[in-house]
């Protein structure tokens, strides 16, 4: 705490793994740090403080926490040789999963902390410093933890802000509802507080994230009038008042929670970027049912066709799994004829891994790893050609595009269309978080290429 604030100039590196959440996290973490004097060091060799912010969502992404642990193991050692030293925290849903079995597979870990907890990370620097060891807190208390965090700081125009979390829906396949526990939502004055301080420092696009974002409900703001319990919807609506905020995204949602507010609103609000990422996971009802999606294949087409009426320029992006047990060739078919029907402008697809404590590991007839690749490999090839097809579809056109970040090249920036995809632009610096016109010339491999058609501001 602050009486344990410490005289030298600190500094901590902060690698992220995983979902967007774990993004906001890290920033959350770095901010809560800094009035405790640590500043962020680009490399973790000359840090003070390595924090790995890591994710569980597949064995990789866990996997992939030990071996850097191995590699920091060695850092530590190489700087307490030469007199320093270094701590090192395990953050996120690692942390959550397997506290106790980290602290003993890795005991240069100095402190283990959940998704849930990490506002108390000042205190357990304190203790650590105390010399007090393996440290473990993976409580849930999420309310606390945002009462707790330091004031935001903006890092550009775009920023994430998390307004629901943890999951009560129970894939079968997923870690989620054991490491972020029950679904939890922010309430709508704590939101709009931090909505309006990221505006306040040229925040231009705000993208509201939760694991089942549009499971988001909380109490309507005193005196409003309507629904006395708001949805994702009047949330959005809501936000998108605030003077200089000009868009508004969300992920990611959950067909079961695509309420008709929430669609109207996809339809009414402007601000709101016609671009929905809306995971279906399988074409195949039998799977789905065996996944607990509480959805059918045909629930979803209807889904979709009702967003898509409601805003019919409105991009679809998706995630999937094959491979899970039971799949057999047919149910794969019926992922592959969804996909083509539905025609998405970008996809995440993954072979289902096996999580240890999920009903879905249990299975019978796990699918074998061959197959599971061979799978993958034609899923992605159609989403790769749909994605691609999208792309060249905007070849020809002008959009407004949100102009993010320096590129690489001098006089070059990069942002971002409605859709989401990035745009390379040849632009001054002095235009950084403007929305600019421009008209899409071409298309490389990850993003598009296009020309200002004006200086200044578009009127998007
Ligand atoms: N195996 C493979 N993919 C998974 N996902 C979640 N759990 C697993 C698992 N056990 C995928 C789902 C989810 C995305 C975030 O990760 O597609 O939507
Ligand atoms: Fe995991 Fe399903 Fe919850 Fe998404 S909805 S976080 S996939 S359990």
């Amino acid at each position: 705490m602050t009486e344990e604030r410490p005289k030298k100039e600190k500094s901590v590196f902060i690698r992220t793994y995983g979902c967007q959440m774990n993004v906001y996290d890290s920033e959350r973490m770095a901010g809560l740090l800094k009035p405790l004097g640590y500043s962020s060091a680009e490399t973790p060799d000359e840090a003070d403080l390595v924090i790995l912010n890591t994710c569980h969502i597949r064995e990789k992404a866990a996997e992939k926490v030990y071996s850097e642990l191995g590699r920091l193991k060695k850092l530590k050692a190489a700087k307490q040789k030469r007199g320093g030293d270094m701590s090192i925290a395990v953050a996120g849903c690692v942390a959550q999963a397997e506290g106790a079995e980290i602290t003993a597979r890795a005991p240069q870990v100095d402190m283990v902390v959940g998704p849930q907890a990490y506002h108390r990370l000042p205190e357990l620097l304190a203790r650590a410093a105390r010399g007090r060891g393996d440290i473990l807190e993976t409580d849930f208390a999420v309310e606390e933890k945002f009462d707790r965090l330091a004031a935001r700081v903006a890092e550009g125009p775009t920023a994430f802000l998390t307004i629901q979390e943890g999951c009560d829906k129970f894939c079968t396949f997923c870690v989620v509802p054991y490491t972020r526990g029950a679904e939890v939502s922010r309430p709508v004055e704590a939101i709009t507080a931090e909505a309006r301080m990221l505006a306040a420092q040229g925040v231009r696009e705000i993208t509201l994230l939760g694991q089942n974002v549009n499971a988001w409900c909380a109490a309507a703001p005193a005196g409003s009038a309507g629904d006395a319990q708001w949805r994702l919807g009047e949330l959005c609506r809501h936000i998108a008042l605030i003077d200089g905020i000009d868009r508004i995204r969300f992920t990611t949602s959950h067909p079961r929670d695509m309420d008709g507010g929430l669609i109207r609103a996809l339809g009414e609000e402007e601000k709101l970027m016609p671009y929905l990422h809306l995971p279906v996971q399988s074409g195949a009802d039998k799977i789905l049912k065996a996944m607990n999606r509480g959805h059918t294949a045909d629930h979803y087409r209807r889904l979709i066709d009702r967003i898509r009426a409601m805003r019919p320029d409105i991009a679809i992006s998706g995630d999937f799994i094959v491979g899970f047990p039971g799949e057999t060739s047919e149910d794969f078919e019926e992922t592959i004829a969804l996909v083509a029907e539905i025609g998405y402008a970008s996809a995440y697809s993954f072979k289902y891994s096996r999580r240890p404590g999920t009903p879905g590991a249990a299975m019978p007839k796990q699918v074998a790893d061959a197959e599971k690749d061979a799978r993958l490999g034609r899923l992605q090839a159609l989403l790769d050609s749909q994605r691609q097809a999208f792309n060249e579809g905007q070849i020809g056109k002008i959009m407004p595009v949100l102009l993010e970040k320096p590129g690489r090249h001098k006089d070059q920036l990069v942002g971002r269309t409605p859709y989401l995809q990035s745009v390379h632009v040849s632009a001054p610096k002095s235009m950084l978080g403007l929305i600019a016109s421009v008209s899409i010339k071409g298309v490389t491999p990850n993003a598009l290429a296009g020309a200002l058609t004006k200086e200044g501001e578009a009127a998007a």
